[in-house]
């Protein structure tokens, strides 16, 4: 079986204020009234015999919503508390057969050129089969330090950096050998449990107990906030032997930040001053003086003034803030 597990735990707080924690921003419908996990759903739903979302107790109403207007079979896993993505994939591939093949994506891309997504998918799908755990490798376009590097020769990965300093990051676009991880991936379940295994055991060991303890999908509070939190490319990807790389040519935009909004929105066509301010979410006449790169974010109840440069640091901004929900 071919199953795609759609990771939707993150709260989005680095676009916080238009995403909520009671409406993070991947079920925001600003596509053409659709969200960015409808699509993901949407996307993925020819190739796949099943779905699994893994998300958190705030948001399961809101997958559920979305997943109803589907024909796929799907299973909803509930955490009751973020422990990141290396646990969250832990729980889709223990619930799933050894042998089932796990597309995982993201449910917060804006991805474009299906037939390009459709033929990167079915190259992963068999590496994946063959045992190994497949990356999608995007052709970075500047040093983004939010991101994890993949140093590549064919499909041959080299090694794996995530989220590298500037300095770094520069040097690896430089290299002109490095590609963007996606943040999609491919293998079999049976394979990455036991590499999680191998190299985390701690959170294999706990993960395994939250969910054979779990209710009808939900994870137990207690044992939950026993797991480790890691993401699986530091768990995984940065250290296995088994990673491949399928560079991919899809036309892929992670909207993490206000700056890769601001930069698709820029492509879209969406209006900017000649010092490069813009606005978001308002109508209203607005003059920038002084300023260059500025986001005025405004939304009913709070506003964002934001030097782009600056859009990693909402993150901090949203965990200090208690109207953040
Ligand atoms: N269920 C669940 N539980 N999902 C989670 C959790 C969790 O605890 N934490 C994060 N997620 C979801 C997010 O909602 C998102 O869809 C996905 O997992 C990845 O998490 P992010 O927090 O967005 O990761 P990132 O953007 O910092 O980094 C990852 O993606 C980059 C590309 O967008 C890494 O894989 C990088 O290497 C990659 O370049
Ligand atoms: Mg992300």
């Amino acid at each position: 079986k071919i199953v795609h597990v759609i990771l939707t735990g993150g709260v989005g707080s680095r676009l916080w204020p238009l995403s909520r924690k009671s409406q993070p921003k991947q079920y925001l419908e600003l596509f053409e009234g659709k969200s960015l996990f409808e699509l993901t759903v949407a996307r993925n739903k020819d190739i796949t015999d099943k779905v699994i979302v893994v998300g958190n107790v705030d948001n399961c109403h809101l997958s559920k919503k979305v997943m109803d207007k589907f024909q796929t079979p799907y299973v909803n896993i509930v955490e009751t508390t973020p422990r990141n993505t290396a646990a969250a994939i832990a729980f889709a591939a223990f619930s799933a057969d050894p042998d089932d093949i796990l597309i995982i994506t993201p449910s917060d891309h804006i991805i474009d050129d299906m037939d390009k997504y459709n033929e990167a998918i079915n190259q992963a799908v068999e590496k994946a089969n063959d045992g190994f755990i497949v990356t999608f490798g995007i052709v970075p376009t500047k040093p983004e330090t939010g991101f994890g590097y993949i140093e590549y020769k064919g499909e041959n990965v080299l090694s794996f950096r995530e989220k590298p300093n500037l300095e770094t990051a520069k040097n690896f676009i430089a290299k002109k050998n490095f590609l963007w991880n996606s943040g999609m991936f491919c293998f079999k379940a049976s394979v990455l449990l036991e590499e999680l295994k191998e190299f985390q055991p701690k959170v294999y060991k706990k993960s395994k107990k939250a969910w054979e303890n779990s209710t009808d999908g939900t994870l137990d509070l207690d044992l939950s906030l026993d797991i480790p939190s890691i993401s699986i490319d530091y768990a995984v990807m940065e250290r296995s032997k088994k990673i491949k790389v399928v560079p991919s040519q899809f036309v892929w935009s992670d909207l993490g930040s206000f700056e890769s909004v601001y930069d698709f929105l820029v492509a879209k066509g969406h209006e900017v001053d000649t010092n490069g301010n813009m606005t978001i979410g308002t109508q209203n006449y607005t003059a920038f003086i002084g300023m260059k790169n500025t986001i005025l974010i405004a939304t009913d109840n709070a506003n964002l003034v934001l030097q782009k440069e600056c859009s990693q640091d909402v993150k901090d901004l949203y965990n200090e803030l208690e109207i953040a929900n």
